[in-house]
């Protein structure tokens, strides 16, 4: 049985997935290159370099290391700039009445996210109070696919892979919970999540029996 769900942020518990987005077309933009919704889903769940690489590689640039820096600090100061004035209004429908009733049911509840910025979000929209284990991009050094955050927030909360439940809204997520040997649900379009075990459009309505399998 399921003793515990790990929810990724950007994109699932806040709708951040949009800044992140926002702030690389920008940069790309000022680079001289388009940059899609599309492309975009190749760069949700994955880290900030990872990310700029990805970009790059669309846009058929490349840069030394140093340059690469400074354009990820560019655009992480854009994306800072957008969620400082975020607050509980950016939750996602649905969400914290999810969380509320897995909490009365005995789940335990991980976030699970390589992003550093974390912290400043789950701030800003009062969130912290419902994890009872937090794993964001300070505490990891692989981002998604690779299992690591995941298996960190299982481990922090005391239970097994197998106990777990992983909330995503990314393709790379997805991955990373199959390697992780977690079960996954997806949180978006039925034809990018097509590799989680489920897939739900979002939180509303959504009760307890969506972790029977
Ligand atoms: C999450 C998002 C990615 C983002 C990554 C790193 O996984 O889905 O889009 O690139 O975090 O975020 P950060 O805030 O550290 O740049
Ligand atoms: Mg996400």
């Amino acid at each position: 049985t399921i003793k515990g769900c790990i929810f990724d942020l950007d994109g699932v518990v806040v709708d951040t997935a949009k800044y992140h987005y926002l702030a690389w077309k920008r940069l790309a933009n000022e680079l001289g290159f388009e940059f899609t919704e599309k492309d975009n889903e190749r760069l949700k769940g994955v880290s900030r370099m990872k990310s700029l690489e990805i970009l790059l590689e669309i846009g058929n640039m490349n840069f030394d290391e140093e340059i690469k820096e400074k354009l990820a600090e560019k655009k992480n100061n854009w994306y800072v700039e957008y969620i400082s004035k975020m607050d509980e209004s950016e939750i996602l429908p649905g969400v914290k009445e999810f969380i509320t009733n897995l909490k009365k049911n005995g789940i335990k509840i991980a976030l699970g996210s390589v992003s550093k910025n974390a912290g400043i979000i789950l701030e800003n929209t009062n969130l912290k109070k419902y994890f009872d284990a937090i794993i964001d991009g300070n505490k990891v050094t692989k981002a998604k696919p690779d299992p690591e955050v995941f298996l960190k927030a299982a481990e922090e909360l005391g239970l097994e892979p197998y106990e777990c439940i992983v909330f995503e809204d990314a393709v790379a997520g997805i991955e990373a919970a199959k390697n992780a040997n977690m079960r996954v649900i997806g949180v978006g379009s039925d034809e990018i999540l097509k590799d989680s075990d489920k897939v739900i459009s979002g939180f509303e309505g959504i009760d307890l029996s969506i972790l029977e399998f």
